[in-house]
């Protein structure tokens, strides 16, 4: 089962109560005044919980005096240790924290007590001797209403594992991008300039999004998806947004700047000429972006081929980077993920169905994936009650007949089209 994160509601105190009371006598849990704790919730103390199928089975809080905040309580339930939500708690917490202008988090803890190892996870350092941890957030609050302005978003640095196989990609955005942004003094001193603009081109579903969100997330920075479909259409209005929005996030310190589709608003002015306007912007944006270290402009598009050519010049974007269809971990992957919530027959196995699956998009593994559970569902349905054991089940025959019935998205002619741009446009 998963769990997800939410902001504490009235209706939550209850359960959260009953959580605590059931920890109470465990050794490794901080030891916590439930009445004090009620009564911080009254004076506005910052709450976060984790639920698992309607049940607070976590809860991490704060008390906010000033810009710092003392962690009071990090509880998790017995049966859901170690499963990142001590983290995922501590995540919500910090970004709910900053919003209130908060710059120094600390939390008094034991060794070994619940919430350690969140806290170690998340950055927080240990004062030795005292086990008091500390995190200065590195934003200032004009920082976090520019970034709140345009829908930005701190990610966790976990991302990045769970983006499954594809190495060739993995090794070059971790070599290329995010290994010298993080340590650029040693950047420096070899002469390396790290690159603030990079494009990743590629067919559909096969990790851009997902990979920009994973190098914002190990990098800490913020992520700010710029939609130009939330921006103005008509075209006079998207330059200006494009140049107002690159201008203010220009000025923070770190923000990973991600715009999707980016053939949609930088197409070759004579293929489109309503676009004029919005590529002379992006040719005045980009270089001011450029100038100022620390920010990471990412683009991603299906048509790499569509784009302006003048917007693609060395000297524009430092790096092009192909990202091809899921390979044979990533499909693994996506199909742990897409029959995770089966109830399975016997022999099921996401790799023998990955291999299967050559050009699947997500989107095709989750097509195939409902269909065996369509097949499922209705054998069921005839059983009679849905009751009888054997039909409730999606067997490996309904996975593997729903699989020859899925069409790849990704044909083997875009396989070779995909290679062809490798050749013509790969840039690192
Ligand atoms: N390597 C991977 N491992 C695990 N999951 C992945 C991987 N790559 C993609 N996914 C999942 O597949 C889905 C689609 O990925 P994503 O949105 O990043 O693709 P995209 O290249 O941006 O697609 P598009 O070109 O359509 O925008 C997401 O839910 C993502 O979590
Ligand atoms: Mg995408």
């Amino acid at each position: 089962m998963q769990f997800k994160i939410c902001d504490f509601a009235a209706a939550d105190l209850g359960a959260v109560v009953q959580l605590l009371e059931a920890l109470r006598a465990q050794p490794d849990s901080a030891p916590v005044d439930i009445a004090d704790f009620i009564a911080n919730m009254s004076h506005g103390a910052t709450t976060v919980v984790a639920l698992a199928g309607g049940d607070v089975v976590g809860v991490a809080s704060a008390r906010v005096a000033g810009d710092r905040a003392w962690m009071q309580v990090v509880a998790i339930s017995l049966q859901w240790r170690h499963q990142g939500i001590g983290s995922a708690l501590t995540r919500r917490l910090e970004e709910r924290l900053l919003h209130q202008g908060v710059r120094k988090i600390s939390a008094l803890l034991a060794s070994g007590q619940v919430g350690e190892r969140a806290l170690l996870n998340r950055g927080f350092v240990a004062n030795p001797g005292m086990m008091l941890y500390e995190k200065f957030l590195a934003l200032e609050p004009s920082d976090i209403r520019t970034i709140d302005k345009w829908g930005g978003q701190i990610l966790d640095g976990d991302l990045w594992s769970k983006a499954a196989g594809m190495e060739r990609e993995k090794a070059l955005i971790d070599g290329r991008i995010v290994a010298p942004l993080s340590d650029p003094s040693l950047a420096e001193r070899i002469g390396l300039r790290p690159p603030a603009t990079v494009m990743m081109f590629g067919p559909p579903g096969t990790g851009k999004t997902t990979f920009a969100r994973a190098v914002a997330g190990r990098l800490g920075w913020p992520f700010v998806e710029l939609l130009p479909s939330k921006m103005s259409s008509s075209d006079g209005t998207l330059a200006n947004e494009l140049r107002e929005a690159l201008a203010e996030l220009g000025q923070l310190d770190h923000v990973v700047i991600f715009i999707d589709e980016f053939d949609e608003i930088a197409p070759a002015r004579e293929s489109r000429p309503a676009s004029v306007g919005v590529v002379n912007q992006l040719l005045k944006s980009i270089p001011e972006l450029r100038q100022r270290p620390g920010k990471l402009l990412i683009c991603a598009t299906n048509f790499v081929g569509a784009i302006d050519p003048a917007v693609m010049r060395p000297g524009r974007f430092d790096l092009l980077i192909g990202i091809g269809p899921p390979d044979a971990a990533a499909l693994t992957a996506l199909w742990e993920r897409a029959i995770a919530s089966m109830q399975l027959g016997p022999g099921v196995s996401a790799s023998e169905l990955a291999g299967q699956c050559r050009g699947f998009t997500p989107g095709d593994i989750d097509l195939a994936a409902q269909r065996a559970a369509a097949e499922a569902f209705a054998r069921a349905r005839k059983g009679g009650d849905g009751k009888s054991g054997q039909a409730a089940i999606v067997t490996r025959e309904d996975l593997a007949s729903a699989v020859q019935r899925t069409k790849a998205s990704i044909t083997l002619a875009m396989q070779e089209a995909f290679q062809a741009e490798v050749s013509n446009f790969e840039r690192v």
